[in-house]
């Protein structure tokens, strides 16, 4: 039934209530930034958790909830999936906290809607720039309103890659510190930017030619990787087997440099 309401209102109308979330999370997070409060760790003492990323996230769930009551949410400061409907939308209120935190202006707010396996529309948003990224699935990605493609290069050499590291790196053995060890010398640089989303929009964009990341989150992820593929980059696990839901190893390229960086990750 849901299923038929997306149709006969288009994936447009979806893409539309998506961008009026980011839009509105975007302003509170703004509003509240430089003053943050209520800091709490989670996963480890680094791991933290602000009143912006529980105020964002109400004001996000609330709204889908009013908007689509029949479909499911799994948002990242909720426990757990609420709801068991094929429609599933993946939120990230607040992605780039630890930034949030330190006055680092580099954070966004990040939906997706994923119907069974397949992401169909996802946004990110980064209220400090006002830049807004969109995807459709079939209809290519967006930054306000602009089509993206991916950079155009041919080897790690000419790259700029993006990476991140997981929260429990300090008691992890597998803390991506190996991986970063052997890319930076290939390349032009490697950033961590502290926002998954954003890197992944930035691959769409052509900003980075490349990220990889492991341990991630579906709600960090989603839309990201919809950017990509649709922005015609290349996304995989470690293996260079297509991405799932299930896949724990991100890499994600302009394409063309996807086997270099993969070979290099997996390198001794
Ligand atoms: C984190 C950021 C960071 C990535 C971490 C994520 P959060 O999300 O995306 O860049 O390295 O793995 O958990 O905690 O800021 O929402
Ligand atoms: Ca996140
Ligand atoms: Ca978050």
């Amino acid at each position: 039934m849901q299923q038929s309401l997306i149709q006969e209102k288009g994936v447009g109308d979806v893409l539309a209530f998506a961008v009026q979330l980011v839009r509105g999370a975007g302003a509170l997070l703004v509003d509240r930034f430089n003053q943050v409060t209520g800091v709490r760790s989670k996963s480890s003492t680094i791991d933290l958790v602000t009143e912006a990323d529980l105020d964002s996230e109400r004001f996000i769930v609330d709204a889908i909830r009013r908007q689509y009551p029949h479909h499911s949410v799994l948002s990242e400061e909720k426990a757990g999936r609420e709801g068991a409907g094929d429609y599933l939308w993946l939120v990230d209120p607040l992605d780039g906290t630890v930034n949030y935190v330190h006055g680092f202006p580099v954070f966004c707010v990040t939906v997706a809607l994923r119907y069974g396996d397949d992401l169909i529309v996802g946004v990110t948003y980064d209220p400090v720039l006002g830049e807004l990224f969109t995807v459709e699935k079939g209809r290519g990605a967006f930054l306000n309103e602009r089509p993206l493609r991916v950079s155009r290069a041919q080897r790690l050499v000419e790259s700029l890659v993006a990476t991140g590291f997981p929260y429990k790196r300090a008691t992890m053995a597998d803390n991506n510190l190996a991986e970063f060890n052997r890319i930076l010398p290939k390349g032009q640089g490697v950033r961590r930017g502290g926002s998954a989303a954003l890197d992944l929009a930035y691959v769409a964009a052509g900003r980075l030619d490349g990220y990889w990341e492991s341990h991630l989150s579906p709600w960090d992820w989603a839309a990201g990787v919809l950017m990509v593929e649709e922005a015609g980059g290349t996304v995989t696990d470690r293996e260079s087997k297509p991405w799932t839901p299930e896949s724990s190893k991100l890499v994600a390229t302009n394409g063309v440099i996807h086997e270099e960086l993969l070979k290099v990750l997996s390198s001794r």
